[in-house]
């Protein structure tokens, strides 16, 4: 096992630092890596899928302390009240202490709900992230944003409570559906585009064997994670620069919302958002030609998947008009100069500039 990569996140005028490791086997190391928080007792929250692969190994490690495990249905419809509620009861009948520890085990369905309950029981204790995902490893498990869904809408309650550790073991991502991957993938490809050229470069190079399994993953998700820590660092609540990190995203939530559940993966929506994001560049004068046909280029990689036969129009068209990002007939749009130059535009009537992805 070699050492992983490491990063660290102060966030300025607070008194928390946190570590994000990158690196294959280090599930194996997740007792020794939490001992600094000398927790008094532990909950692992885990989904149908990875539970099986993973948390029989992590809950037979040397833990001294009362450890338990809570596992809920893989997929979306788990960031639920009622799964929160549950996550409470288990919390409150482990009697867990305020020095007890949450470990959210699975995607970044895991990381949202176990981090939002970590937050609110007895007003918050320390959750580690281990993110089984690209999607996680690369963004949802970084930066301290946790939510579930209301029938209203997506991700509509939550808070922030960044986590004590973010462990993230490559290896897993080795029996994580191609599907998932390339989801994963699109949300590193987001970071590069918005923030960094050479590795937007270095993506033109491998994107295509990233996206069959065949690359080293680990410095590329390390790439990543700078990019966001460094967004979360100066904007935690985003206010700023951290809406760049919505390229693509107003487009994608619209698909979401006006296809049928199921249909989409989320990264999927924002490889679409993405490509009319950066469309919507070049055609209001933003962007040159060139990179704009670099950028389609790069997103071309991706399995193709058509959506035209699943939009519902009215209800995309009502999705964009719903967007908080919408506001006095403008919708705030996150859009490119250049590769690493994102910039928020306001675009009036986007019925007129912007093309339902198809
Ligand atoms: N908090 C944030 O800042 C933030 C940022 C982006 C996205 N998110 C949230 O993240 C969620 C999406 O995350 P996701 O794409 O990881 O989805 P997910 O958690 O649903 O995981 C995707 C699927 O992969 C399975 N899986 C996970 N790890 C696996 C593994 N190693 N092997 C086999 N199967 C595995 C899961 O069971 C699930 O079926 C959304 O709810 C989104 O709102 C949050």
């Amino acid at each position: 096992m070699s050492s992983p990569l490491t990063l660290s996140l102060k966030l300025p005028g607070r008194n928390h630092e946190y570590e994000i490791l990158i690196g294959s086997g280090l599930l194996q190391e997740l007792f020794i890596r939490t001992q600094f928080l000398e927790p008094s007792s532990v909950l692992f929250i885990s989904d149908s899928n990875v539970a099986p692969i993973y948390l029989d190994d992590l809950l037979s490690q040397p833990w001294k302390v009362e450890c338990s495990s809570l596992v809920l249905p893989a997929g979306e419809h788990s960031k639920s009240w009622s799964n929160l509620q549950l996550i409470l009861d288990q919390l409150l009948e482990m009697k867990m202490d305020r020095r007890g520890l949450v470990i959210g085990l699975g995607g970044g369905v895991i990381g949202d709900i176990a981090a939002l309950g970590a937050s609110i029981y007895l007003r918050g204790i320390p959750v580690v992230h281990a993110p089984t995902t690209l999607l996680a490893q690369v963004d949802s498990a970084i930066g301290g944003k946790t939510a579930i869904n209301h029938p209203l809408g997506k991700n509509l309650i939550g808070t922030f409570h960044q986590p004590s550790l973010v462990l993230s073991d490559t290896n897993a991502l080795r029996t994580l559906p191609p599907r998932q991957l390339a989801a994963g993938m699109a949300e590193l490809l987001k970071a590069a585009l918005i923030a960094d050229a050479d590795l937007t470069a270095s993506l033109e190079q491998c994107l295509g064997d990233c996206l069959v399994g065949d690359c080293e993953l680990a410095p590329l998700i390390a790439k990543a994670c700078e990019i966001k820590a460094k967004i979360v660092r100066e904007d935690e609540h985003e206010s700023g620069v951290r809406k760049f990190l919505n390229f693509g995203h107003t487009l994608a939530h619209a698909l979401e919302a006006s296809t049928p559940t199921g249909k989409l993966l989320h990264g999927e929506a924002v490889i679409h958002g993405m490509r009319g994001a950066t469309v919507l560049s070049h055609r209001i004068g933003l962007l040159d030609l060139s990179v704009r046909n670099r950028i389609l280029c790069l997103l071309d990689a991706f399995p193709s998947q058509s959506v035209s036969q699943w939009v519902h129009e009215e209800r995309f068209w009502n999705a964009i008009h719903r967007d908080k990002k919408f506001a006095h007939g403008y919708l705030d749009l996150v859009l490119l100069r250049a590769i690493g130059s994102p910039v928020i535009e306001k675009i009036s009537h986007p019925r007129q500039w912007i093309t339902i992805p198809d």
